[in-house]
């Protein structure tokens, strides 16, 4: 990545960091560049690289913010992110193909990224007039007990770059429904849908302090997981930088949220209609180029329609057009990163060597409108087996292992002998299949004939095992991370009452 003092640009493209409701750039003065992936001669914008000094100054904007956002009811704090929801939809043409430009997929997945973000703000804005909490009879006379949600404090949000609007969504507006205040660390790849992001939330009218942004590298990352002023991190990433965050917000005993890898599978079964699997197959298995977690980077076929399904599944993959996200035609963007990019051949490379056949694909696309940007052809493996590296570790990138199995059992049994459980699918006409599957299959996500992919917000997301850390995201579950409940007893008697002690005779 390059970096240069900012002064030099053009100012129209330059963006800062926010930091108590002020657009300021870095103290350091250094920029760093985003850059179109379909093709790299195109400057997106310079971000600024911030230090760990940002970041403190924006923690303590947060931390001094919270004394009063905390105080404001939550209907009000609603009302600015229902009309921050409506200045998103009024933009949601401009910020989709500014995305598409910065990060790559096609306008119609950034479109719906965008539609995504309306969706959870106005779901979770729409909780300011709920947060319910519980009442319950007390076992003393003259005594109420309840429970309510209280905010926590600052909350860190370290955001990928496959999901840059959806998921900063996901996690500041549950966070701001509650009472807490935020700051954000974007991905360095896609800061741009970030500041669209937060343009929106200033414009709706979110108090200064309330919402903070600072863009740059592990260094502004490790701050945020660290300061003692932190008290909740949400991190969605890799697995790898997650177990870090969850090391470093260790000490100071920091509520931690995290959403990390998948290596999720779609079976298919022998009386599956096998029109619909491919269809499901081809787009959760090469949508948004394979790089999101739910991906179907795995296919597990019954053996009685595997040549069949495997046939249709090649040609259809191989005709899959591949370019600029903004082109009409395109079907299948490119990956994000020449370093993206690299992993995927790698992972070709390892597969052939583990001996799983390339059934299509294999090769980076370098020509003509593939010249200047990180394409790559959609990918399948046949003959692969559930030890192979393929078949186990996540390679965010349009790439498919396709597995034989014998069984409905044996294809459950394949399918959660991986270290992830993000999400999972079966496709058969037998309800009692499906529902056994659905049963059986440890992910945080199941779908019955459709695809691994297509989360609606209002529903719980995350995963098991090495996905997460036992918090969702997303539905009401959001609010179990951006809240601690508080028991209140309020003992209206005159007297002492002593629970568990003292006896009412009816
Ligand atoms: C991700 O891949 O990080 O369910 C998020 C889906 C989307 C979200 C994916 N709604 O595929």
């Amino acid at each position: 990545m390059c970096r240069e003092g900012h002064a030099a640009y053009d100012l129209r493209m330059t963006f800062a960091n926010f930091v108590g409701g002020s657009w300021v750039p870095s103290e350091s003065g250094a920029t760093f560049e985003n850059r179109n992936p379909a093709d790299t001669r195109e400057l997106v914008g310079l971000f600024a690289d911030s230090t760990t000094q940002d970041a403190a100054a924006a923690i303590a904007a947060a931390r001094q913010a919270f004394e009063s956002w905390r105080l404001v009811p939550a209907p009000k704090r609603a009302e600015i992110l229902f009309r921050a929801a409506q200045l998103i939809a009024a933009r949601k043409e401009e910020f989709a193909r500014a995305m598409t430009r910065e990060m790559g997929k096609v306008l119609d997945e950034t479109r719906g990224d965008v539609q995504e973000a309306i969706d959870m703000t106005y779901f979770l804005a729409a909780e300011g007039r709920r947060l319910h909490g519980q009442t319950a009879p007390s076992e003393l006379r003259d005594k109420f007990a309840m429970s309510i949600r209280q905010p926590i404090g600052v909350c860190a949000m370290i955001t990928p770059w496959n999901f840059p609007m959806a998921i900063p969504s996901w996690k500041i507006i549950p966070a701001l429904v509650c009472g807490n205040t935020v700051v954000l660390k974007p991905s360095e790849l896609t800061p741009l849908s970030a500041v669209h992001f937060v343009q929106v939330l200033e414009e709706a009218g979110v108090p200064p302090g309330v919402v903070n942004m600072v863009t740059g590298g592990p260094a502004v990352g490790e701050m945020l997981t660290t300061h003692p002023d932190v008290a909740v991190v949400s991190f969605t990433g890799s697995t790898a930088v997650g177990r870090l965050v969850n090391q470093n917000a260790a000490p100071s005993f920091k509520k931690v949220h995290l959403e990390m890898g998948g290596k999720n599978a779609i079976m298919i079964m022998d009386d599956a209609n096998l029109e619909l699997a491919l269809e499901g197959c081809l787009w959760g298995g090469f949508g948004t180029t394979g790089q999101r977690c739910t991906a179907a980077s795995r296919v597990i076929v019954h053996e009685r329609v595997h040549d069949r399904f495997v046939e249709q599944f090649v040609a259809r993959a191989s005709a899959l057009r591949v370019g600029d996200g903004l082109a009409a035609a395109t079907q299948v963007g490119p990956s994000i990163s020449e370093k993206q990019l690299q992993k995927v051949m790698g992972y070709v490379e390892i597969g052939v060597q583990e001996g799983a056949t390339v059934a299509c694909g294999g090769r980076r696309l370098t020509d003509g409108p593939h010249a200047h940007g990180f394409f790559h052809e959609p990918t399948i493996f046949t003959g692969v087996t559930p030890g192979m590296r393929i078949a186990r570790e996540e390679i965010f990138g349009p790439v498919v292992s396709v597995i034989k199995c014998g069984s409905a059992d044996e294809a459950v049994a394949i399918a959660n002998d991986v270290a992830y459980g993000l999400s999972a699918s079966i496709y058969t006409q037998d309800v009692n299949r499906a529902f056994r599957a659905m049963r059986d299959v440890y992910t945080g996500i199941f779908y019955v004939n459709a695809p691994t992919i297509g989360a609606e917000v209002h529903l719980p997301f995350g995963g098991t095992k090495a996905t997460g850390n036992g918090h969702r995201e997303a539905g009401l579950a959001a609010l179990d991370v951006f809240s601690e409940w508080k028991s209140v007893y309020v003992d209206f008697s005159g007297k002492l009452q002593r629970a568990q002690i003292d006896t009412e005779s009816v």
